[in-house]
């Protein structure tokens, strides 16, 4: 096991009284290319990092479902309304495998996680995932990991009530270990893309702005709202469905939303290649050009993150740019592992002779999915 879900499976039995019957754990997340475009029915290519969060469960044998965050200290019942807390988060999954149908009796979990919270690495989309995978094993209930994927996503959208796409909680439940993987949101079909950053000598450097964000009171929504008036002006289903001639018949924001997606699928299918070829240069360059379209076009940048990407720029590295909602949260870049250092102590004194808050990184290797452990 690891340390995280050790500690889950601890706070359960000190709780409790007694031993977890299970501990399951799914990771946060971090995207390579393909930002918004999984909403518009598009591509994206996320991987799985190693920062998890494990729920260790078990039946509540007095009827009295109860949920403990080792973290927060914090116990809370099972039942009960969103109340903007991580209460909400495992709430919701409960509620959504009562909608539909499974036989859902009162549980216990316990939880414990290390993925930075509000830093737009997935925490949610971790703890959903891995409510919704210990449930289920728990249960009994054989729910495929697609179709577990998409109950977090409606526990997302209608209990949480972040109207977020299924990147996330995707990725969490299906990612595997030393690959990216590529996603078709409109299918959801998927295939990995193995990245052997190590073998090249390169590294994944995260950059945490530390400007926390919630997506229930960022821009999230109008920049969904954007994109399907846009869908609609162009007579399609779905922005995916859209052309970059067809642009030439929008204006304004919708013109600038639109161009981001258009051009965002055709980055994400043209990195997958040029991964598969070993080009990271070539990828670095994409990830350069999905930065600018998501600052001047998708307008979800902040000055922090520009100014990461500008230093990575700076520094001769590959190429970096925001991961996630942006509005503050992580940007990523491809530097030589040799450099990493250097650039984070170079990104710390340009942040700092600019007065923004001190940044965290972090280096993160493709990692496993969500996985039940006992
Ligand atoms: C958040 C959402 C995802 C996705 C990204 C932007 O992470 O949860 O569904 O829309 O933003 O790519």
């Amino acid at each position: 096991m690891r340390e995280i879900e050790e500690k889950a499976a601890r706070a359960y039995g000190e709780r409790f009284g007694e031993e977890p019957e299970l501990v399951a754990s799914a990771p946060g997340r971090i995207n390579l290319i393909g930002e918004y475009t999984d909403f518009n029915g598009g591509f994206v290519l996320p991987c799985a990092i190693e920062r998890r969060i494990a729920a260790a469960v078990g039946a509540a044998p007095d009827g009295r479902g109860a949920l403990f965050s080792a973290d927060f200290d914090e116990e809370v019942p099972l039942d009960g309304e969103r109340e903007g807390s991580w209460a909400d988060y495992p709430r919701g999954i409960a509620r959504e495998f009562a909608q539909s149908g499974a036989e859902t009796p009162p549980f216990r979990a316990a939880f414990a996680g290390n993925v930075p919270l509000g830093s737009g690495l997935s925490s949610s989309a971790a703890i959903e995932a891995a409510t919704a995978l210990a449930l289920n094993t728990l249960l009994g209930l054989g729910t495929p990991r697609k179709d577990l994927a998409l109950l977090c996503q409606r526990a997302e959208n209608d209990f949480v009530g972040v109207p977020s796409g299924i990147m996330d909680q995707y990725a969490s439940l299906l990612c595997g270990a030393g690959a990216a993987l590529l996603i078709d949101c409109r299918t959801l079909e998927s295939e990995p893309v193995p990245l052997d950053l190590e073998a090249a000598g390169l590294a994944l450097l995260v950059c945490d702005t530390r400007i926390q964000r919630s997506l229930a009171d960022t821009g999230y929504e109008d920049r969904r709202e954007n994109c399907e008036s846009a869908a609609r002006r162009l007579g399609v289903e779905e922005l995916r469905d859209a052309r970059e001639k067809d642009l030439e018949r929008l204006s304004g924001e919708e013109l600038k939303r639109a161009r981001h997606v258009v051009r965002e699928n055709d980055r994400v299918v043209e990195a997958v290649r040029v991964l598969r070829e070993g080009d990271f240069a070539g990828f670095g360059c994409l990830m350069h050009d999905s930065h600018l379209s998501l600052r001047d076009d998708f307008e979800v940048s902040t000055p922090e993150l520009d100014a990461f990407v500008d230093a990575v720029r700076e520094s001769g590295s590959l190429g970096a740019r925001l991961t996630g909602a942006g509005f503050g949260g992580c940007a990523i870049a491809l530097v030589n592992s040799a450099d990493a250092d250097a650039l984070a102590s170079s990104t710390r004194r340009a942040f700092e002779e600019r007065s923004f808050e001190e940044p965290v990184f972090y280096k993160f290797r493709p990692a496993a999915g969500a996985e039940v452990v006992s």
